[in-house]
C-alpha cells in the first residue's frame, strides 16, 4: 500500500526520487521521505500529508544534494502517518537507511529480540526491524547483510536500501510485494510501478520473488536469494509517457473514464480473429475444459463487482455454475474446491493481499487458477497457472474505472470462448462475436450521450444517502455504481437486488429520497418498473439508468442516465460508464479529492 522509488547515477537523486513519489502517490499518501547519500552521510527528509509537502521542505530537492537514495510514499498500517513513522528509517549506527512496501508479519519478535540487543527504536513500524537486522548483520558486506536480514523477515515486502559504505550503490529486495528495475543510461532506477520509470527509462527488469538487486550509475545485478548472480531479461515497456500523466483532463480518473473505448478495445480485439475467440495465452484444452465442473471468481472491491456482473454471463453461455467469493472470506472459509474447479482470480494491481493469500489456498486444493490482471508481471499474474492480461494501461485514480470495465471484458471473452469450445450456447458464437467488437463503439456512445450529468450531480450531490436498486446483471452493476459513489463523493449509497426492497428496505424511502433505477436488462425490465412504481409511490426521486428510448422507463421515472442499444448480453459494460460519471460530478460538487480519497489506495497489499 506504499510505493518506493531508487535511483542512482549522475544527475540529482532528490528531484528524481520526488518526481517518482509523485507518479506513486496513488498507493499511499499520508506521509513521504527520501534519504539521500552524500559526502558519505545519510541525508533523511520525511513529512507528513502529500508528496508536494516534502517538495517543499526539500525546495523540489534542490536543498538535497547527492546522487543517491531512495524515496518512499505511505499508506499507514503500523504506527499514525506521523514524521516519525514515515519511512525511510535509519539504523542507530547511522550508516543504513530503509524504505519498505509490505508487511512484516513477524516484527513483533523482532523487535523484542532487536531491543533485547540494545538497538533503539525511533518508530512504531514493521519496517523498522528491517534497518536495525542490517545494521546486526553487517560485518563490511551489505550483500551479505541483505541476505541474512532477508532470511529473518517474514511476510511481504519490497526493500530499498542504501549503506553509506557503499556511496553510489542501491540495493532493491523483493518477496511478495511489487518492484521493477529501470536500466537507464548513465543511471538505474527501481520503483514499485512502471510509471515511476517511463519518463526515465523503457528498458526494465521485473524482479522476482526471493530476488534483490545491486544497481550503481552503470550496472544493474540481480541475484537469487543466497546471492548468485542472475541472468535475468529486460523487457520493453510499450506505454508512452502521456499514459501515466494527466494529458489535459483535471483528474486522472476522468482520463481514464474517458480512455475506456481504447481500453475495452485494446483487450478484445488481439483475442478475436476470424469471427471467434482465441487465447494464445491460455492453453486450455477441450478435455481439461470439459472436466470443469464449477468456476469460482474471487477477488475484491471493484473486481469482485466485476466478477458477480461477469457470473451471469459465464453461466447463460456456458452453463456451469459459477460462485463469485470475496477473497477476504474464501481464504478462511475452507472452501469446496477441488481438480474440477476453475479459478478466476480478478485484479488491476495483481497485488492485492486478500486474492494472493485466496489464489494460492484454491491451488493447495487442487484448482487450476486463471487470473485477471492488468499489471503485467505482478504477484498475481506470476502465481496463476494462466494469466490474461487487461489492456488497460495504467490506472492512477484510486478508483478504478477502466481497469473494471476491461476485466469484465475478459470475462466475455472467456464465456464466448468456453460456449463455443463446449457448444453450450443457443445464441450464435458470430453474432456474439460482432456484439463484443461493438463494444468499445458503445461504451464511446454512453460517455457521449450523458452529457447532462454534471446537472443531476448537482441536484443529488446533497443527498444524505441513495440507492441504487436493479435485477439480475443490473443489481450486479448497481453494486459497483454504488462503490464508486461512495468512495470518491463520500455520500452513503447502498446497492439493493430491486426485488429485495420490500423485504425490509423500502422502510427507508419516504420523501424526496433519491433512487437510481437500473434498468438494461431485458429480461427483468418489467419488473424493475413495478420497483420504481413501489419507490414513486412512497415520495422516492427516481433517476432511471436504461437504453435511449425506453419509453416505458421514460414515463416511470423523474430523471435519466442512458445507453446506446446494444445486445443485452453484454449491455452491463456499457451500463456502467454513466454511474462511473455521475460519481465523477457528484465528488466534484462536494469537493472531494477525487483522484486520492480519504482513507484509501489505489492496490491494497495488506490483509
Ligand atoms: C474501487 C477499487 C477497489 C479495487 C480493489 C481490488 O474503485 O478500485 O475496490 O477494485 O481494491 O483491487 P485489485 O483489482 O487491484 O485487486
Amino acid at each position: 500500500m506504499c510505493g518506493i522509488v531508487g535511483y542512482t547515477g549522475v544527475q540529482g537523486a532528490a528531484p528524481i526520487l520526488l518526481e517518482g513519489l509523485r507518479k506513486l502517490e496513488y498507493r499511499g499518501y499520508d506521509s513521504a521521505g527520501i534519504a539521500v547519500m552524500y559526502d558519505c552521510r545519510i541525508l533523511v527528509s520525511k513529512v507528513t500529508g502529500r508528496i508536494v509537502n516534502l517538495c517543499e521542505k526539500t525546495q523540489n530537492g534542490a536543498a538535497v544534494p547527492g546522487t543517491t537514495g531512495i524515496g518512499h510514499t505511505r499508506w499507514a498500517t503500523h504506527g499514525a502517518p506521523t514524521e516519525k513513522n514515515a519511512h525511510p528509517h535509519l539504523s542507530n549506527d547511522g550508516r543504513f537507511a530503509v524504505v519498505h512496501n509490505g508487511i512484516i508479519e513477524n516484527y513483533r519478535a523482532l523487535r523484542e529480540e532487536l531491543i533485547g540487543k540494545g538497538y533503539v527504536f525511533e518508530s512504531e513500524t514493521d519496517t523498522e526491524v528491517i534497518v536495525h537486522l542490517m545494521e546486526m548483520y553487517y560485518h563490511g558486506d551489505v550483500k551479505e547483510a541483505l541476505i541474512r536480514t532477508s532470511d529473518r523477515l517474514h511476510g511481504s515486502y519490497a526493500l530499498g536500501v542504501i549503506c553509506s559504505e557503499e556511496p553510489g550503490k542501491i540495493y532493491a529486495v523483493r518477496e511478495a510485494s511489487p518492484l521493477i528495475l529501470g536500466v537507464g543510461i548513465q543511471g538505474n532506477y527501481f520503483a514499485s510501478d512502471v510509471t515511476a520509470l517511463v519518463s526515465h527509462t523503457r528498458n526494465v527488469i521485473y524482479l522476482d520473488d526471493g530476488e534483490f538487486a545491486e544497481l550503481s550509475e552503470n550496472s544493474v545485478t540481480v541475484y537469487d536469494c543466497l546471492g548468485k548472480p542472475l541472468s535475468k531479461k529486460i523487457a520493453r515497456i510499450n506505454w508512452d509517457v502521456q499514459a501515466a500523466e494527466k494529458g489535459g483532463y483535471e483528474h486522472f480518473m476522468l482520463k481514464e473514464i474517458m480512455e475506456q473505448p481504447g481500453a475495452v478495445k485494446a483487450t478484445i480485439t488481439p483475442r478475436i480473429r476470424d469471427g471467434r475467440v482465441h487465447f494464445e495465452e491460455l492453453q486450455i484444452s477441450d478435455e481439461e475444459l470439459r472436466q470443469i465442473r464449477r468456476i469460482v471468481i474471487t477477488a475484491c472491491g471493484s473486481a469482485y463487482y466485476a466478477g458477480c456482473s461477469g457470473k451471469y454471463v459465464l453461466e447463460k453461455l456456458v452453463r456451469i455454475p459459477v460462485d463469485v467469493e470475496l477473497a477476504s472470506e474464501l481464504r478462511y472459509k475452507d472452501p469446496l474446491i477441488d481438480e474440477h474447479t476453475l479459478l478466476i482470480v480478478i485484479s488491476q494491481s495483481g497485488e492485492t493481499a486478500d486474492t494472493i493469500a485466496a489464489l494460492k489456498e484454491c491451488q493447495q486444493r487442487g484448482a487450476k487458477a486463471l487470473a485477471i490482471v492488468n499489471v503485467v508481471g505482478s504477484t498475481i499474474a506470476q502465481l496463476a497457472d494462466y494469466t490474461v492480461y487487461t489492456w488497460a494501461g495504467p490506472e492512477i485514480a484510486v478508483a478504478t474505472t477502466k481497469g473494471f470495465t476491461t476485466q469484465l471484458s475478459v470475462l466475455y471473452l472467456l464465456a464466448v470462448l468456453f460456449a463455443d469450445r463446449l457448444g453450450t450456447c443457443e445464441e450464435s458464437i458470430p453474432e456474439l462475436v460482432s456484439a463484443l467488437q461493438k463494444l468499445p463503439m458503445y461504451i464511446q456512445q454512453a460517455i457521449d450521450m450523458n452529457h447532462r450529468i454534471p446537472q443531476l450531480a448537482e441536484k443529488y450531490h446533497g443527498s444524505r444517502s441513495l440507492f441504487f436498486i436493479g435485477r439480475n446483471t443490473d443489481y450486479a452493476i448497481a453494486l459497483e455504481g454504488a462503490l464508486k459513489m461512495k468512495e470518491i463523493s463520500y455520500l452513503h449509497a447502498e446497492a439493493y437486488a430491486a426485488g429485495e426492497l420490500k423485504h425490509g428496505t423500502i422502510a427507508l424511502i419516504e420523501d424526496h429520497q433519491p433512487v437510481i433505477a437500473l434498468c438494461c436488462n431485458p429480461s427483468v425490465m418489467e419488473k424493475t418498473i413495478n420497483n420504481i412504481i413501489e419507490v414513486k409511490a412512497r415520495g422516492a426521486e427516481v433517476l432511471a439508468l436504461t437504453f435511449r428510448n425506453n419509453q416505458k422507463i421514460i414515463s416511470a421515472a423523474d430523471d435519466f442516465l442512458f445507453i446506446p442499444n446494444a445486445n443485452p448480453v453484454f449491455a452491463a459494460v456499457i451500463e456502467i460508464i454513466p454511474l462511473q460519471l455521475l460519481a465523477y460530478y457528484t465528488a466534484k460538487e462536494n469537493k472531494c479529492d477525487i483522484d486520492k480519497p480519504r482513507n484509501l489506495a489505489k492496490s491494497v497489499t495488506v490483509e
